[in-house]
């Protein structure tokens, strides 16, 4: 393996180049990385009409002591619905009411601070416990009591439960023992130890911040679109105060959320991690129907106004809203999709080029993705960048490390907003996979002049609700661990913005065997350091010669060099919770580093030195 460092041969690397794909699936966001604790907290996922399913509210009590039911008595107009509670009995000690598990219990930790938040109304003296219990309620974690006199109009209340044990599939609870009508409405509780008080889950968002993201695609992706058009992501329904969010069901991946996560989080998220924000917005086409282009107009107002909220001044109309939100400066929101997976849909070409012309005309720096695949041939519209997916067994995702190859280098650039091994190669998450992927991620390196970004798909998934497999990132209430499709990322995390370096095989057997190599400026010590990215798809050991052309006798340092290599003992190992350092990046013995060197790349591995 040769490899050219000197002076003026390399090629800048997109600083866009990695990033990544968040899309509401597999509860990523509600149950995920939204740290809320609350399924259903404004009792909205029934639906509009009463009387309506409180699921996953639970009653404690039974019907002769107390009835639950849903009216449309709530002060919030956007989401009317709110539980009522009638409490026939001046009831035992242990009390009557309600409890929400959250998304498959909640995680409540000793030493930990709860915010709770509620509204409730009553026309008697109210006396009320609210509690995180255990999963099956008899021992109370923490717990605290409110006493008020008669409170016929809604009023607020927000406690801090200080726990004094844990429980990883704890509770909500919300009881009395005093007879009288009581109504609940938009429910909160959230750990007060969420990234920088925005509301991310701390562990959560450190796996994603590991990966250093130069983007942040979001919300989806088919949540994005909807199965039907009514059921699409809206983005005007997500932002303001919490309270004020109706929620929607996303008919796709089939589950109520409560928006807590919207669209400023969105962009807020971006921000926390240094990502810049790619906003994948409904075009008026769902999986199911489409707008025609003869009434697209008020979407097209409706992306304008988004674009606002994100970019606008404070003292404009939607800048407002988002100054409101506690976030006056704008967020630099640069990169914009216009739908996702449409292009082969009847009315996608008419809506684009009207959202198309409609954004350049008022932001002509912001560039514009097109569902149109244009790696192979020329697109017949105008765009920035094209959107790729791609989902394929392992053998062919490594002959994809070529798919740019022969890619016209003039027009506009590919996106890979979506690629993974996914079927029997992946499992939940494989070895297998993982290396094919790192092959594929090699190539787009190499062809970063005409690939600008790409990230993997899907990111995270709640280990109880497996809607897609692989994912990057597995988790439960409390703990996670990274597949090596996740691991293999790692490697690519410096990648963005630095400099590519050519790279030659002089070898004559054709070997499943691909290597890159960059360099870029280290920020402790502002030296260069040369980081070279080898997979092995083959089960032989590969003995290996390699050379960096064009440096000085002693311009590598052995001491500093390092070796890592993520592989393990069986093609399908997998990492799970039980043993999630199965399959992990390791270093490797590495002590011959200069310009000439021999090392031995193991079957089946990702090495990077
Ligand atoms: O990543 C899962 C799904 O795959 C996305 O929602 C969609 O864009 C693609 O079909």
């Amino acid at each position: 393996l040769s490899i050219n460092a000197s002076r003026g041969v390399g090629r800048q690397i997109p600083e866009t180049l990695f990033g990544q794909f968040f899309e509401e699936i597999n509860h990523a966001g509600a149950g995920g990385l939204w740290a809320e604790l609350v399924s259903n907290r404004g009792f909205e996922a029934g639906g509009p009409n009463t009387p309506s399913n409180i699921d996953p509210w639970t009653i404690i009590g039974d019907y002769s002591i107390i009835n639950v039911s849903t009216d449309r008595s709530s002060c919030f107009s956007r989401n009317i619905i709110a539980l009522r509670m009638d409490i026939l009995c001046d009831c035992p000690s242990g009390g009557v009411g309600v409890y929400n598990p959250g998304y498959w219990g909640m995680n409540i930790e000793q030493g930990k601070t709860y915010k709770v938040v509620f509204y409730a109304k009553s026309l008697q003296p109210i006396s009320l416990t609210v509690s995180l219990t255990s999963s099956d309620g008899t021992q109370i974690l923490a717990s605290a009591n409110i006493e008020s006199i008669a409170l016929p109009s809604w009023t607020k209340w927000e406690l801090l439960l200080n726990s004094t044990g844990t429980d990883h599939s704890g509770r909500l609870q919300l009881t009395t023992t005093r007879k009288g009508v009581i109504w609940l409405d938009q429910v909160s509780a959230m750990p007060t130890d969420t990234y920088k008080g925005h509301g991310f889950r701390k562990d959560l968002f450190g796996m994603l911040a590991d990966l250093k993201p130069r983007f942040l695609r979001f919300p989806g992706g088919c949540f994005v679109e909807g199965e039907w058009l009514r059921n699409a992501f809206r983005w005007k329904q997500t932002i303001g105060s919490w309270e004020e969010r109706p929620g929607h069901f996303g008919d796709v991946w089939m589950y109520w959320t409560d928006d807590g996560l919207g669209y400023f989080e969105f962009l807020q998220l971006s921000e926390d991690l240094g990502a810049a924000p790619v906003w994948v917005f409904n075009n008026g086409i769902s999986h199911n129907d489409e707008v025609d282009t003869s009434s697209i107009i008020p979407f097209v107002q409706d992306v304008l106004d988004s674009i606002e909220f994100a970019r606008g001044p404070p003292d404009s109309e939607w800048g407002r809203v988002r100054a409101v939100m506690g976030h006056p400066e704008p967020f630099p929101l640069q990169y914009i999709a216009i739908g996702n997976e449409d292009c082969w849909k009847p009315n996608y070409r008419g809506n684009y080029l009207k959202f198309y012309n409609a954004i350049k005309d008022v932001y002509p720096d912001i560039s514009l993705i097109t569902n149109c695949d244009g790696s192979s041939q020329p697109l017949d519209h105008p765009a920035d960048l094209y959107d790729f997916h791609i989902y394929t067994s392992a053998n062919n995702m490594f002959s994809m490390a070529h798919q740019f190859d022969k890619t016209s280098r003039f027009g506009p650039k590919a996106f890979v907003s979506e690629y993974a091994v996914t079927g029997k190669d992946a499992g939940t998450g494989s070895l297998l996979a993982a290396l094919a992927e790192g092959a594929f991620l090699i190539g787009l390196e190499k062809n970063s002049d005409v690939v600008k970004m790409a990230s993997y798909a899907p990111l995270f998934v709640n280990s109880n609700d497996r809607r897609w497999n692989p994912d990057a990132i597995v988790f439960n209430s409390w703990q996670h661990f990274g597949t090596p499709s996740y691991w293999v990322q790692q490697f690519f995390s410096e990648s963005s913005g630095a400099t590519i370096l050519p790279v030659t095989t002089l070898s004559n057997q054709s070997l499943p065997f691909i290597a890159s190599a960059i360099t870029r400026q280290s920020v402790t010590d502002n030296s260069y350091y040369l980081r070279i990215k080898i997979v092995n798809f083959g089960s032989n050991t590969v003995n290996l010669k390699m050379s960096l052309i064009g440096l000085g006798a002693n311009a590598v340092n052995p001491s500093g060099s390092t070796c890592t290599t993520l592989t393990s003992t069986n093609l399908m190992d997998e990492n799970s919770f039980a043993t999630p350092n199965k399959v992990v990046p390791r270093p490797c013995v590495f002590t011959n580093a200069d310009i000439n060197m021999n090392v031995v790349i193991s079957p089946y591995s990702f090495t990077s030195y």
